[in-house]
């Protein structure tokens, strides 16, 4: 039996170094050590034995034959685990240094690349930039910025609501000045910032309307500040992103969180005016819900479409053109 057990041993090592892959060394781990296996029978034919010295013997060959053909088993694994690795990377490594005959460059968005200007333009005039959550309270969106929730103004604002908390107390914020109210709290006066984001209204798109569409917000809290440097501010502003050759206007509108309000235009070099957005003084109750006192500071602030700007510079016919992903529409920017 001795003899049967070396044989076996010598058997197995052999075919162990011959296997070519894992699932052919799993199933040779069955067929040499599994109870029918070739060293698996031979364990049990160790009943049959009457000599306790002859049980003994095979008992420690078999034993010592189980313990090199594990170790051999392991040691396969090993190697064939690591060169499979070795393959895999092989197989799927990327060559870094190919090269294409034309290379393709990449290139920021007309909205992103708007956004950017008009940070810039924003940092050079002394304002410092903001940003806050698109996810939004219901507080933050309408009520800190005096619209209670019977107040009609929601109701030009078509709200997304978000299922999370109390219902209807978290929204998608349905434009940026939420964010004013978050840095009222942040910060302490003076306070000159911007605050661009993307916002969203549960709006039907055409031409000039998006669902998904970008503000930038702008808020100067300071003492002493009137309407007169709002006006100032926004004429600068016009003058410094569009050219000298623009002009700016206030018309009087109404917003719930600015007294008084008012939309604003630029004259383009042909005379035509194009409305840009909204702006006004802030209002004292929102200035207490940012929690600074009204008697002491006052301030104003403004908010337009980054995109409607993106396409009026562009002379873009509809807005929906910008997000259709056309390569042909996108490199012409
Ligand atoms: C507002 O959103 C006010 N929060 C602006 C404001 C801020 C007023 C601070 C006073 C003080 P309005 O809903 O008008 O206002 O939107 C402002 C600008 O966003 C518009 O002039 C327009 O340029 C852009 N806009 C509005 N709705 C859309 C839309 N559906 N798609 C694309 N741009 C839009």
């Amino acid at each position: 039996m001795i003899e049967q057990i070396s044989a076996a041993r010598a058997e197995a090592e052999n075919r162990i170094a011959r296997t070519i892959d894992l699932a052919d060394l799993k199933s040779l781990d069955q067929e040499i050590l599994g109870k029918k296996g070739t060293l698996g029978a031979l364990k049990s034919g160790m009943a049959q034995l009457t000599s306790i010295e002859e049980k003994k013997l095979v008992g420690q060959a078999l034993n010592e034959a189980f313990v090199a053909v594990r170790s051999a088993l392991d040691e396969r694994l090993h190697q064939l685990a690591t060169g499979e690795l070795d393959e895999r990377i092989q197989r799927e490594a990327l060559d870094l240094s190919e090269s294409f005959s034309s290379p393709v460059r990449g290139r920021a968005h007309i909205v992103t690349q708007a956004w950017q200007r008009l940070e810039d333009v924003f940092i050079g005039m002394g304002f410092q930039i903001a940003e806050g959550p698109e996810v939004e309270t219901d507080w933050h969106n309408f009520e800190a910025l005096n619209m209670p929730p019977s107040h009609p103004a929601r109701s030009m604002h078509d709200t997304f609501y978000v299922d999370h908390g109390q219902p209807g107390s978290t929204v998608l914020r349905t434009h940026t000045s939420p964010v004013q109210i978050r840095v009222m709290h942040s910060t302490k006066p003076p306070i000159y910032q911007v605050m661009p984001g993307r916002v969203f209204r549960n709006e039907t798109t055409d031409s000039t309307h998006l669902a998904v569409f970008h503000q930038i917000e702008g808020l100067v809290i300071d003492k002493g500040i009137t309407l007169a440097d709002l006006a100032g501010t926004i004429d600068a502003f016009t003058k410094a992103f569009f050219g000298s050759e623009f002009g700016s206007r206030l018309r009087p509108s109404y917003f719930p969180f600015t007294e008084p309000s008012a939309e604003f235009d630029i004259r383009t070099p042909d005379g035509s005016w194009l409305e840009l957005g909204g702006c006004g003084m802030v209002h004292p109750n929102v200035l207490l819900a940012g929690g600074i006192d009204p008697e002491e500071w006052s301030g104003f602030a403004f908010g337009f479409g980054i995109d409607r700007m993106a396409k009026e510079r562009h002379g873009v016919s509809d807005v929906r053109e910008m997000y259709t992903n056309d390569i042909r529409f996108i490199e012409q920017f």
